[in-house]
């Protein structure tokens, strides 16, 4: 489906893996990247794996790279920590969207140097957050 979506859009260079996002040796022969995209991920795990996807980041961007991410905005509102965490990894904050907007997204610019890859973690692991009604 990810592949066919590209191909209509004729993105003709996306490689689409079918495979466990949350396991870094995933990314083994792709970081550091220019561009990471963290989108629905941050509304399905805890707050704690939040964090340490966060610090991942520090892994699998490159200097100057950004990441992209998503969060939704129900109480309690994550995505002020969020930046918290991001700026804490040495990422400066490009673009976040508004709080009425009705959705979080930020992009965050990585201004450190990448860290080695931790050979066989695990970033996060989905859990229902949604909050209740
Ligand atoms: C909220 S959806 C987001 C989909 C897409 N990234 C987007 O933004 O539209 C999250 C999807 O990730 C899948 N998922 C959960 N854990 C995963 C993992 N470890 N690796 C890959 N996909 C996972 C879920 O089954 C679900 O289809």
């Amino acid at each position: 489906m990810a592949a066919e979506a590209a191909r209509a859009a004729g993105l003709h260079g996306v490689e689409v893996v079918v495979g466990d996002a949350a396991a870094v040796d995933r990314y083994a022969d792709l970081a550091p990247a220019d561009l990471v995209l963290v989108c629905g991920v941050f509304g399905n795990v805890t707050d704690d794996d939040v964090r340490r996807t966060v610090g991942y980041c520090t892994q699998i961007c490159a200097t100057g790279g950004t990441v992209v991410w998503t969060r939704h905005r129900g109480e309690p509102d994550l995505v002020p920590r969020i930046c918290e965490w991001f700026a804490a990894e040495d990422f400066e904050l490009g673009w976040l969207s508004a709080p009425e907007a009705g959705f979080g997204v930020g992009a965050h610019r990585f201004t450190g140097r990448p860290r080695p890859l931790d050979r066989g973690g695990r970033m996060f692991t989905f859990v229902d957050t949604r909050p209740p009604g």
